[in-house]
């Protein structure tokens, strides 16, 4: 089988005609440029290939090599590893780059990294010249599964994270999955609790399928050999992953497609703040803990147990479900503790949350496993929330033995 019959395609159908695809595959990059000459202006003459060092390093030369021979003109810069790095300082420097880059209105900018790349890059897209293209080419599990798909670009603050940003679709998503045989194993168990939070969220037969997916994983050992990925990407599970990575795309472009821009109007089951879905208590935690122990996705794996704890607590969730729940989130790989942690201040920490409307917190819980509620602070008592956060804070699920 061919590298290009191995490709899948997610349409994301937004309003008003427009949309854009996500082709997802191992050996993906080489189409690279194919997909960017398809979705971009006929004009276009020039790309502006937004990455870091370690990535460049390791895929620079496939993804330059394949928008070069679609005819696109190449230029590239490294921007700094991290968190620390998604900041407006660096979105200055890449706007730099891209006037003397010569970028012109029909011309794009292709972000080519993790979940820090392309929400900088696609943010200086949105402003350099009031708006150019940008193609994203996710290279870790979480930028591939959820933030290079629905056109949420944008950077720290010293206020807090992605407080300063824009809405920006991309023009097209390529998501090449043999990328992920680079990715530490840390960065897969991020990228696979954001995974068991969009089914959990919104989807019981993708948060079933992905259950499925990692428990075969597990029974196979590779996510618990020291220094392992969780994803080996060899016996035939490559084809698996690749499915399973395109259902979580189709779902988040389903939510999205509905509600692109997170009406603030809009607190039902399919809008798009369920996918704030443990967010609530996760961004706290890195508040907390100054963004130093957890990746994020790690702090959303807690703070999906601390809403389904609080869920439970309210009377809207099982006791199974949780349990289901937990487990999901262990079988997503092992989290730094967090037993060390005062509720309190993660309590404090939360009502500070910038997803607040109208003074407070909306918290995101669960009816079901795949189906959502969205909640007023208000309506849940403090000590609810206390009760919860040390429960999931003290019994981390980690994986099975
Ligand atoms: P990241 O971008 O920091 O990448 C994690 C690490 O992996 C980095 O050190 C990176 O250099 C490295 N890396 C990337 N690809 C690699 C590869 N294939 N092999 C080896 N190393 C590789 O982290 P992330 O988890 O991808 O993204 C987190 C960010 O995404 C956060 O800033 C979060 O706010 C944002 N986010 C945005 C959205 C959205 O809708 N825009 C959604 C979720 C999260
Ligand atoms: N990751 C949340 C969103 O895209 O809305």
């Amino acid at each position: 089988m061919t590298e290009e019959a191995k490709t899948l395609s997610v349409p994301v159908r937004l309003g008003g005609g427009r949309g854009y695809r996500v082709e997802i595959g191992a050996g993906a990059l080489a189409r690279l440029g194919e997909a960017a000459r398809k979705s971009l202006p006929k004009e276009a003459r020039k790309v502006a290939l937004v990455s870091n060092e370690r990535v460049l390093k390791l895929y620079g030369e496939r993804a330059v090599s394949s928008l070069k021979g679609a005819g696109l003109e190449v230029s590239h810069y490294s921007m700094g590893e991290g968190e620390r790095f998604k900041t407006l300082r660096t979105a200055e420097r890449v706007l730099e780059f891209l006037s003397e880059s010569g970028l012109e209105r029909s011309d794009a900018v292709v972000a080519l990294g993790g979940g820090v790349v392309g929400d900088v890059a696609g943010f200086a897209a949105a402003l350099h010249l009031r708006g150019v293209a940008f193609v994203q080419a996710p290279t870790t599990l979480l930028a591939q599964i959820d933030s290079s798909v629905g056109g949420k670009t944008g950077v720290n603050t010293r206020a807090g994270k992605n407080l300063v940003g824009a809405f920006h679709q991309p023009a097209a998503v390529v998501v090449d999955t043999a990328t992920l045989k680079t990715l530490p194993r840390r960065e897969l168990t991020a990228g696979w609790c954001e995974a068991v939070k969009q089914g959990a969220a919104g989807d019981l037969r993708l948060f079933e399928r992905t259950k499925r997916f990692l428990k075969e994983e597990s029974r196979r050992g590779s996510n618990r050999a020291a220094g392992a990925n969780v994803v080996e990407l060899d016996g035939g599970r490559d084809g698996e992953l690749a499915r399973i990575i395109a259902a979580q795309c189709a779902f988040k472009a389903r939510i999205v497609a509905g509600d692109e821009r997170e009406s603030l109007k809009r607190d039902d089951a399919r809008s798009r703040k369920i996918l704030n879905f443990g967010h609530t208590v996760g961004h706290a935690l890195e508040a907390v803990t100054s963004y130093r122990r957890f990746r994020h996705g790690e702090a959303v794996g807690y703070g999906c147990v601390a809403a389904g704890e609080i869920s439970k607590r309210l009377g809207l969730l099982d006791g199974s479900e949780l349990e289901s729940l937990r487990e999901a989130v262990a079988l997503a790989g092992r989290l730094p503790s967090a037993a060390d942690l005062d509720a309190e201040l993660v309590g404090r920490a939360l009502r500070k949350d910038k997803k607040a409307v109208g003074g407070s917190v909306r918290w995101v819980l669960l009816e079901s496993l795949g189906r959502a509620r969205v909640v007023d602070g208000r309506e849940v008592p403090e000590r609810v929330v206390l009760a919860a956060i040390r429960a999931a804070l003290a019994a981390p699920p980690n994986p099975p033995k």
